[in-house]
């Protein structure tokens, strides 16, 4: 979950490492640290609670020159955030940064402390140091020291070694964390993503998993996870990265919102003809695959999940195929029943999910026909190991609250859906009206954000709210279940969604006037029924906030604000829908005060189980 970033260089590269560790920032956020052999071949160590501001003017104040240092933005898994349990950790003359978690961290710090080694952090992470340093007395290299060590550990790691006794060189080892290492001119480096060193690289080695690697300025020495010498092929990147650039906007996540027309059109772009979808917009043997594909199971966490069952109302009801959705750390657990010609999907913004990743390799076994990711990272382990591809085209996504990813995670679905409804019956001109309306779909998302300055001043009302109730029905469910998540992570307001049929099962129990409910009503065969839902909230007193389609004819009063949200075709109305719940949470975080792009406790890229 935290950033790694690593250099040798002849240089200097603390301001490398710096700049690695802000752009991977909203990755982890709870402490940073960063070490370097200077240049008498001593190490100096920087550690600080709290953010990479706070190392970075911890560094101002201490001059840390040399060209062989590792660096690390943490997201506390074992032990509190603190100065002493931020990485880099140190045994000796071998020092350490690791994302994810060693899972057999109690029984190997027992077998460490009985030989002598003295801890002194609270962290999983400090056995690798100190195993290192003790296989480190029998290998004749470092390399081979963390050959050794990798083998002893359970768990996921991405972790970036130096020997201060060796200082020309970092090892490296992944194992369920990803690690990439950029290739520069007589200097190279590593990072626990491209987005890290994009200032001084654009080559780059996607570690596989089991690998071990050596860096030194001049040579990458990659082995597999037998030892064997391999060749991993260096790739040149296109990603952009504009951190630091809000673009204007006061938080990432608010230029995320508002970038998402554009994020649709390239999303759409050169995919979609008159007739519909292109199958090579899945990458090559899609065609051969969908036809044969009588059911999907889809596989995610968090918003990526919400997408996945807004699919399946599309999958099911167009597309003529039918569809499970399963979270992927409850798949990944449980025996699950294979039904006849399945294709796994997994849906995930960073491509790097442990979770879901996870489910992915666990459905290799079990005999799908293929997998298909949508994914936004070009390059990810996710994209690496499906089958099939979709690329959303959203651009980095740096606020930690998923905005763009989701509507084009759905703009990925709403064409698997048409791709698989071409040899299932889904009729030539249905499929064109389809595509007419995802061609306008991003006009309708720029009218739907002027909606802004009026959702801004809704927000007032939500300022000294404890709860909020997210409503909705149909695919519009999965949409207040979103806009429920979006509301908690980041206004920390508790929020719950539920299918508004359900209320009378239970939680209209919760209705008085300090429950705000906010209803999703687009003009679709639900609406009658959503009305009668709405009425029984009414009738008991609750307060609501409805955003609904003008023809749905809902009136604003005491007791009922009511937002318009443009027309639209009900087949996309999903999409348009989700925006004004994301400037709803965003201005309700606003008037809270929270920490909008680095919410508490949270972290972009969840790479731990
Ligand atoms: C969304 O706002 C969240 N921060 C989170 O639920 C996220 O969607 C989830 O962790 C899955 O991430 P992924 O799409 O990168 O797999
Ligand atoms: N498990 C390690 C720790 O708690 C690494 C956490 C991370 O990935 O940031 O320190």
């Amino acid at each position: 979950m935290c950033g790694i970033v690593g250099a040798v260089a002849q240089r200097d590269v603390v301001d490398i490492l710096l700049e690695g560790l802000r752009r991977l920032e909203y990755r982890g956020y709870d402490s940073a640290g960063v070490a370097i052999i200077n240049p008498e071949g001593q190490l100096q160590r920087l550690r600080r609670l709290g953010k990479v501001k706070e190392l970075a003017d911890a560094v101002a104040e201490e001059p840390t020159p040399g060209g062989t240092g590792i660096a690390h933005t943490r997201w506390a898994t074992h032990g509190e955030p603190s100065e002493a349990n931020a990485h880099p950790h140190v045994s000796s003359n071998i020092t350490v940064v690791h994302n994810g978690i060693i899972e057999n961290h109690e029984p190997l710090r027992k077998m460490l402390q009985d030989e002598g080694y003295v801890f002194t952090s609270a962290t999983d992470t400090e056995v690798i140091a100190h195993l290192v340093q003790r296989e480190r007395k029998n290998a004749d290299s470092l390399l081979n020291a963390v050959q050794v060590a990798v083998k002893q550990l359970d768990g996921a790691y991405g972790t970036v070694l130096m020997d201060t006794n060796d200082p020309e060189r970092v090892v490296v080892a992944r194992s369920g964390s990803p690690l990439v290492i950029g290739l520069g001119i007589g200097e190279n480096f590593i990072a626990s993503d491209q987005l890290a060193l994009l200032p001084v690289t654009r080559r780059f080695i996607f570690l596989e998993e089991g690998d071990v690697a050596e860096i030194t300025r001049t040579s990458v020495r990659v082995f597999d996870k037998d030892g064997n010498a391999v060749d991993r092929p260096a790739h040149e990147s296109n990603v952009s990265y504009d951190a630091g650039d809000k673009g204007g906007y006061r938080h990432f996540m608010l230029k995320e919102i508002h970038e998402q027309p554009d994020a649709v059109r390239s999303t759409l772009d050169g995919r979609l003809s008159e007739a519909g979808v292109l199958d090579q917009t899945f990458g090559t043997g899609a065609t051969e695959l969908f036809k044969q594909v009588k059911h999907i199971q889809i596989v995610a966490c968090g918003t990526s999940y919400h997408a996945g069952m807004v699919a399946r109302y599309w999958l099911e009801s167009l597309a003529g195929v039918s569809c499970n959705v399963e979270i992927a750390s409850e798949f990944r657990y449980r025996k699950s029943f294979v039904q006849p010609d399945s294709m796994i999907v997994t849906i995930s913004q960073s491509g790097e999910t442990a979770d879901t990743l996870a489910a992915l390799r666990l459905a290799k076994d079990l005999g799908y026909l293929g997998s298909l990711a949508i994914c936004n990272v070009a390059g990810s382990s996710l994209v690496r190991e499906s089958d099939l591809a979709f690329m959303t085209r959203a651009g980095a996504e740096i606020g930690v609250a998923s905005t763009k990813a989701f509507t084009t995670q759905l703009v990925g679905f709403a064409m698997l859906t048409m791709a698989l409804g071409k040899y299932h019956g889904l009729a030539d001109d249905e499929q064109q009206g389809m595509s007419v309306a995802l061609k306008q779909l991003p006009e309708k998302l720029e009218a739907t954000l002027t909606l802004a300055e009026q959702i801004e001043a809704l927000a007032e009302e939500f300022a000294d709210k404890q709860h909020a109730l997210f409503l909705g029905r149909g695919d519009q469910y999965p949409i207040a279940m979103e806009g429920a998540l979006k509301l908690k992570e980041i206004s920390y307001i508790h929020a719950e969604a539920y299918a508004a049929g359900e209320l009378k099962h239970g939680p209209l129990a919760l209705i008085d006037a300090d429950m705000p409910i906010i209803v999703v009503a687009p003009n679709n065969d639900l609406l009658e029924k959503l009305k009668s839902n709405v009425e029984e909230v009414r009738a008991r007193g609750g307060i609501l906030y409805v955003f609904a389609d003008a023809e749905a004819n809902f009136q604003s009063d005491d007791t009922m604000r009511v937002i318009n949200v443009p027309h639209t075709n009900p087949w996309l109305a999903p999409i348009l829908y989700t925006l004004p719940l994301q400037l709803l949470s965003y201005y309700v975080a606003i008037i809270k005060g929270t920490d909008v792009d680095q919410p508490r406790n949270l972290a972009k890229s969840v790479t731990v189980e």
